[in-house]
């Protein structure tokens, strides 16, 4: 029997709705396996600024430190947004998370679901076959350079260092020696110095994998190639804002937003998992938000946090016959609200697990 112990943010807009879904699969996972959930709960994000003055207070960023294993909902939204700088939950809590942590490694896959092809907005045959794992560069970059006002404008400065790069790049081809073999590095060097260097460094660590294909895209034309022709791709590796962009047109393929989770990676163990998605304010408190993402970021904790490969494996399994069987939200064409879906996978696990 195992401890999970991890600490569980729930953040603004859908957020705690997709969390106490996954919450709940969690809870009947750890009962069908036999292990002990020990989950910190705090504030974070916009509700953390409304009840304690800070989008990161520090007892939040402790237990973060602590447990190294963290589930995350969403933050941001209307309500924060005339806020500034760092006093913003994004900027003040997300940001500083994956920065101060060192969760430069982000991993968004996408491979739509074979029952929901038909509902994607896309021909079938753009669809088929599409299983693609994008690995997002999330510590540098515009994200995190110089930013401000000055008597001209606006800036914000964009920078990578030679070692940022690499860094990176030696995760997508360690991942791609796992998969088909194949990385597609995404920048813009017909433009940008940082995406010039980024190419040289990329071409340099591909040397000392011969095995696996490389090709170069420009992001404006990846925003294309990826719709009409997604089966070419197995590791996608691009730089912190490409990345961003690219996995919201990702969730096209894969038939909502609600459904791709992620994990952020240090090289040590700490690990910060969340859906794609952010709070969606249009349909928060309504029941309406898709928990698949957040579920499957917390099969996700459990596989890599936790080295719990079976019990991840049958939250997934769970999701597979939710989506096999229709058990979904209306984005998905279903008619299931957001905890019915966290009930209807709890309850397959517990069952089948
Ligand atoms: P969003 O991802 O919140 O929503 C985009 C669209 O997708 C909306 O129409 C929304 O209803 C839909 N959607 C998103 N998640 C869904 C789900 N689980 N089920 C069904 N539909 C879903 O992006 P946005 O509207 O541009 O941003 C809203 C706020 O979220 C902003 O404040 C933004 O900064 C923040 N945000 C936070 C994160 C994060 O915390 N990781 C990520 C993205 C955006
Ligand atoms: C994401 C989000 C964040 C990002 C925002 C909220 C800072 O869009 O995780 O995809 O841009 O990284
Ligand atoms: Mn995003």
């Amino acid at each position: 029997m195992t401890t999970i112990n991890f600490t569980y943010l729930p953040g603004d807009g859908i957020g705690p709705e997709v969390g106490a879904a996954a919450m709940a699969v969690l809870t009947a996972t750890t009962e069908r396996f036999g292990h002990t959930l020990d989950a910190e709960h705090h504030l974070v994000g916009g509700a953390a600024i409304d009840a304690l003055g800070s989008p990161l207070p520090a007892d939040t960023y402790a237990s973060c430190e602590k447990t190294g294993a963290i589930l995350l909902g969403a933050v941001g939204g209307p309500k924060w947004d005339h806020l500034k700088g760092a006093d913003r939950p994004e900027l003040g809590s997300l940001l500083p998370l994956r920065k101060n942590l060192n969760l430069y490694t982000n991993i968004r896959p996408c491979k739509p679901h074979a029952a929901l092809i038909d509902h994607a907005p896309l021909k079938r045959e753009r669809l088929e076959g599409v299983d693609f794992v994008v690995m997002r560069e999330l510590t540098g970059g515009i994200y995190f350079g110089d930013k401000g006002r000055d008597e001209q404008g606006a800036f914000d400065m964009c920078r990578y260092s030679e070692m940022e790069v690499e860094r990176i790049a030696i995760k997508a081809f360690d991942l791609a020696m796992t998969r088909r073999k194949k990385v597609t590095s995404v920048d813009k060097s017909n433009v940008l110095e940082t995406s010039r260097l980024w190419r040289e460094t990329v071409i340099r660590v591909a040397k000392s994998y011969p095995e696996v294909e490389l090709e170069h895209l420009l992001v404006d034309a990846m925003t294309m190639h990826m719709l009409t022709r997604g089966q070419d791709y197995d590791v996608i590796l691009t730089e912190n804002m490409f990345g961003d962009i690219i996995t919201d047109e990702a969730s096209v393929l894969c038939g909502s937003m609600g459904v791709i989770p992620s994990a952020s990676l240090s090289d040590g163990n700490v690990g910060m998992y969340e859906p794609i998605h952010g709070s969606a304010p249009d349909i928060a408190g309504q029941g309406k938000a898709n928990p698949i993402a957040m579920i499957l970021s917390a099969a996700w904790m459990l596989r890599l946090s936790f080295d719990m490969d079976l019990e991840a494996s049958a939250i997934e399994a769970a999701v597979d016959a939710a989506l096999h069987g229709g058990h979904t939200t209306g984005d998905l064409g279903g008619k299931l609200s957001t905890s019915q879906v966290g009930d209807w996978v709890a309850a397959y696990v517990k069952d089948n697990g």
